[in-house]
């Protein structure tokens, strides 16, 4: 399989946490080359523009909210199958659910505060990357 590009964020809970050298490790112990790395805060307006998909959703004010309280660390993870392999070592959504050694599962506190975002389709991946970085930010 041809290598891919996918999009993840450290989540704010991470950062302030210090949890950013662990998950980097991971994430390069897991076959993935770091393509593109930044740590800023992200506006509310971006949050709510990348999070549309979920703006009908009760949680949405709570989700922009705490995606814009602190700074998050956005990158682009590359390796074969990089999308579906990104999800799997985040581990699921609530980390009540996640598998045992995932992100969540050792990192997240909460359903909502759960330390790493993951791209959920190649297409999506094509959209949130140019979302944070410019061509001359990415290896
Ligand atoms: P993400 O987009 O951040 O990678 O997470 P995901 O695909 O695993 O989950 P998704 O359904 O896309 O939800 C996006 C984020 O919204 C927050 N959330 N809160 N309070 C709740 O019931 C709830 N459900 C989701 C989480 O931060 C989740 O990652
Ligand atoms: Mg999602």
């Amino acid at each position: 399989m041809a290598l891919q590009r996918t999009f993840g964020i450290i989540k704010p809970d991470a950062v302030a946490d210090g949890h950013i050298g662990e998950i980097l490790t991971i994430i390069e112990q897991s076959g993935f080359r770091v393509a593109g790395l930044k740590m800023r805060r992200i506006t509310k307006n971006e949050a709510e523009a990348f999070y549309a998909v979920h703006k009908a959703r009760p949680f949405f004010a709570g989700l922009v909210q705490f995606m814009t309280e602190g700074p998050s660390v956005a990158l682009v993870l590359e390796r074969e199958n990089a999308v579906a392999k990104w999800r799997e070592v985040m581990g699921a959504t609530n980390p009540a659910d996640a598998a045992e050694g995932t992100i969540r599962k050792r990192f997240a506190q909460n359903i909502e505060r759960n330390s790493v975002h993951g791209s959920d389709a190649a297409e999506t991946a094509a959209e949130e990357i140019p979302f944070f970085f410019s061509a001359a930010e990415l290896l």
